[in-house]
């Protein structure tokens, strides 16, 4: 019988997860969910747990819904351990948007300053996670959604030296639900090979006659229809010339960097507007979604969950899980590290690749080399990465600054190292290593 903890269950997207490990009882054989969440955490953590319950009970299933803020209680011999949690809470966010924003430049929770900024909140934390899993629970599997997944995932596996991890993202899923409608297709009958990295990877589609699809599908992307882009990123359309030269589809994240003055004039317009940033816009939705899971009728996810960037996450996370216990072999696109899948970047380094999952964990397929444009910006972003989670994990200000100058999202100069400055002191409270 499977004990699973998630950490950060107070999340709202905790119903989410819930209904992913329902649609697959068949396949788990799940006795405990252990949701854990820190003492500010504990009232979503109440709500949302016994919303879980509900559901559960709705499904006529005999698992025991654990909540606490005791961390070591639940990892106990746990199986899996799924993370999802936000260090500095949606304020800590906020200031990664509107921070960057005041020096006219992009705010993003992953990317840019505020992803560096996420990075150096979240990694000391998921550090001591793994400290407490060699103790508690050495041979369990972590399954990381915490942002940044795959700098959290280097460093889990880098600096914490735990392998038995699988970085995931909903970005790919999105893609593979919404591309095959766009060629009247169904997943079945295509084939999908994505590499490259957490929110900045490419990909390559073919049918099952060997033929390739993917300059098919990014036409049909013009034609104003759904690519599968999540709800958090502004659709400025990636110029045609460009996907058509490269012959691969980017993933959302990449206009941050392929149409950074337009994405960056649309984030100026939102944070000077009353709407504000995607932050202040997710702590409305959120504050709806904990109204709905109040009522005690409620017992399945509700349709306003779609309307957060991480829709569709449990099928990655729970597949994940079903995947590695079963033995399933199936292919997801997950962070794990290369090993030659990506010939442009070290093996021992951390990708975000289609893979096998199974019972060994991730086994990533060969996706092979680049061309110079893209082998050139996954190198600079690898590399970029490498600074970030070292500076995270020693606090050392010259690499953070290092971090910032290369960043393509932030010019370099005095105002890089004025922003540094304030975030560093904006951030204090949860920056323990600097
Ligand atoms: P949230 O603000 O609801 O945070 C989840 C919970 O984490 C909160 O209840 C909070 O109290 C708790 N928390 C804060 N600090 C903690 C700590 N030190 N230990 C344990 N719990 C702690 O956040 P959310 O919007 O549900 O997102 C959760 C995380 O998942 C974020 O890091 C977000 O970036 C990430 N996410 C990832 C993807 C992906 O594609 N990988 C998609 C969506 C969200
Ligand atoms: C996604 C991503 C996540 C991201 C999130 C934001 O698309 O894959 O990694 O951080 O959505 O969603 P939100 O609703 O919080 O803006
Ligand atoms: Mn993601
Ligand atoms: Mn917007």
């Amino acid at each position: 019988a499977l004990k699973i903890v998630t950490i950060g269950g107070g999340s709202s997207y905790t119903p989410e997860l819930i209904e992913g490990y329902i649609k697959r009882s068949d396949q788990l054989p799940i006795k405990e969910i252990w949701l854990v969440d820190i003492l500010e955490g504990k009232e979503k953590l109440e709500i949302v747990g016994a919303m879980a319950r509900r559901m559960v009970k709705a499904a006529n299933l005999d698992w025991d819904i654990h909540l606490t803020i005791d961390r070591c209680k639940a990892l106990k011999d746990a199986d899996f351990v799924s993370t999802q949690f936000r260090v500095g809470f949606l304020q800590s966010r906020i200031k990664d948007e509107r921070i960057p924003n005041s020096y006219g430049m992009i705010g993003q929770e992953t990317n840019g300053a505020g992803g560096i900024f996420k990075a150096f909140r979240s990694i000391p934390v998921i550090l001591d996670i793994v400290k407490d899993m060699k103790e508690l629970c050495p041979d369990a599997w972590l399954i990381n959604f915490t942002n940044p997944s795959g700098m959290l995932t280097e460093a889990i596996v880098s600096y914490g030296h735990w392998n038995k991890v699988i970085g995931l993202c909903n970005v790919p899923v999105m893609a593979m639900i919404s591309e095959p409608k766009l060629i009247e297709k169904t997943l079945d009958e295509l084939t999908y090979k994505f590499a490259g990295l957490d929110h900045f990877h490419w990909h390559r589609v073919w049918d099952n006659t060997g033929k390739e699809m993917t300059l098919e599908i990014i036409s049909k992307m013009y034609d104003g229809e759904d690519a599968g882009l999540p709800k958090n990123i502004f659709n400025v359309p990636f110029f045609r010339e460009q996907l058509t030269q490269m012959k691969m589809i980017p993933c959302g994240y990449h206009r941050y960097y392929y149409r950074q003055e337009e994405m960056l004039k649309h984030g100026l317009e939102e944070y000077e507007s009353e709407k504000g940033t995607r932050g202040q816009q997710v702590m409305k939705i959120e504050k709806e979604l904990f109204e709905l899971y109040k009522d005690p009728k409620l017992d399945y996810k509700p349709k306003q969950l779609s309307e957060r960037g991480g829709a569709h996450y449990s099928d990655a996370a729970c597949e994940a899980i079903a995947s590695v216990y079963g033995n399933k072999k199936t292919q997801m696109v997950v962070s794990t590290v290369n090993n030659g899948a990506v010939p442009d970047l070290p093996n021992d380094q951390i990708v975000e690749v289609s893979s096998q999952i199974g019972a060994s964990g991730a086994v990533p397929m060969v996706f092979g080399p680049f061309s110079p444009a893209e082998r050139g910006w996954l190198q600079v972003m690898k590399n970029m990465e490498l600074i970030i989670v070292q500076a995270a994990v020693t606090g050392d200000y010259g690499l953070a600054l290092q971090a910032f100058i290369l960043n393509p999202l932030i010019p370099s100069g005095q105002k890089a190292k004025d922003l540094l400055d304030e975030m560093l002191v904006a951030n204090k409270k949860y920056l323990p290593q600097f």
